[in-house]
């Protein structure tokens, strides 16, 4: 197949963990034979040097046109002034909406060799496999706010629609996988979440009745991430609980530099990112891990492409180099450790055994 990517280095270490995603998905089309052609656009504090603005109209233009959007990182001590009215993560909050991207997907999987990063204990980690799709262009986040003298509030709001889209999502991406769904909300207290219990309950009874689904309110799942996350498959819920609970869940790995993440809407391409920010401590030292975003692009693979086997492919090839012990800096534990080309030298080492 031909696809176009529309890469969005950002700063920091961002330029250098998404050349070596280029150069893994370059291998993959080289290896299952596909046409895939880049290119790069700025973002974040990179546009606002360039422009005085986070996100130009040059870069949402190629990101609409484009088959999937890569990005590194954006934001740094440069930029941080707070006085400032431009400022990095406006770039990133404007290609969201310019993309219309309302589902984040959030997968938190636990390399058994790394389980010593983590802060539970190894029998919990066993299995870990969990897919999170968290709602984000609606709920508290986007409600009405005000202050009042003494007070302040802001309005929880969503409709039936905004919550179905996203349910049915989560659900048929349970299909793939191990068949269960589960919703998280606070129905026993808040009326909104009383919609996505009701939605979601009648969407599954009458359009996925295979599913192994249930419903768990947020503070007890706060309690069961730590206390039994392999019982997960793909979990769904509102922005606020979502981001908690993804923030949560990502401790659970203990590798910051190993976590991808993805943005997607309806139709159009999505949008792949490492969780990991752009890591000014160390960005220009060559140590960053590129496994997060190598990662992202095998997600970009699945829900953009629908190159499942290609994505399968990676994701092992990425498995593979974590179980020969290859370790960048950040998850090296003090030990022995290579640096970003190194360690993306490997994976396509790896790629390339596993598809000859
Ligand atoms: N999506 C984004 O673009 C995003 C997300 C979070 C933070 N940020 C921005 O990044 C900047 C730094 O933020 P921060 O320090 O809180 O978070 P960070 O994720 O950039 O870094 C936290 C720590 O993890 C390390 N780290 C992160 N990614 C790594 C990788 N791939 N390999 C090795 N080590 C890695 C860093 O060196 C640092 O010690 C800030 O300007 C922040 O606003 C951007």
């Amino acid at each position: 197949m031909n696809a176009h990517f529309v890469t969005l280095p950002g700063d920091g270490i961002g330029p250098e963990v998404i050349a070596q995603a280029i150069r893994v998905l370059e291998a993959v089309a080289d290896r299952f034979d596909h046409t895939f052609s880049f290119e790069e656009e700025l973002i974040g504090g990179a546009a606002i040097d360039a422009h005085g603005a986070a996100l130009g109209l040059e870069t949402v233009e190629a990101a609409l046109a484009s088959d999937a959007v890569l990005l590194g990182a954006v934001g740094g001590p440069r930029w941080d002034d707070p006085n400032s009215r431009v400022r990095p993560e406006q770039g990133l909050l404007g290609i969201r909406e310019a993309m219309r991207l309302f589902a984040n997907l959030r997968p938190i999987t636990v390399f058994p060799q790394l389980a010593d990063a983590s802060p539970l204990r190894p029998e919990i980690l066993r299995g870990v496999d969990i897919l999170f799709f968290r709602e984000l262009t609606g709920g508290i986040y986007f409600g009405e706010s005000g202050v009042g003298e003494g007070s302040a509030y802001q309005v929880m709001s969503y409709t039936e629609g905004e919550v179905a889209r996203i349910v049915r999502m989560a659900a048929d991406s349970a299909r793939t996988r191990r068949g269960k769904l589960t919703m998280v909300d606070k129905a026993n207290v808040l009326e909104p979440s009383r919609l996505w219990r009701r939605v979601t309950t009648e969407l599954i009874a009458a359009e996925y009745e295979d599913l192994d689904f249930e419903v768990v309110l947020v503070d007890a799942m706060a309690m069961y991430l730590l206390s039994r996350p392999a019982d997960y498959d793909v979990v769904v819920t509102a922005n606020l609980f979502g981001d908690i609970l993804t923030d949560e869940a990502s401790m659970i790995t203990g590798s910051l530099g190993m976590l991808p993440s993805a943005s997607v809407g309806l139709d159009g391409p999505g949008l792949y990112e490492p969780v990991h920010g752009s890591a000014p401590d160390i960005a220009g030292a060559g140590v960053a891990n590129p496994l997060a975003t190598i990662l992202a692009a095998a997600m970009a693979l699945r829900h953009s492409l629908n190159l499942e086997q290609e994505a399968a492919a990676v994701e092992a090839a990425v498995a593979s180099v974590i179980a020969s012990g290859l370790r960048t800096p950040d998850i090296a534990a003090g030990g022995e450790s290579v640096g970003t080309t190194a360690m993306a030298d490997a994976v396509l080492a790896a790629l390339s055994a596993s598809t000859e």
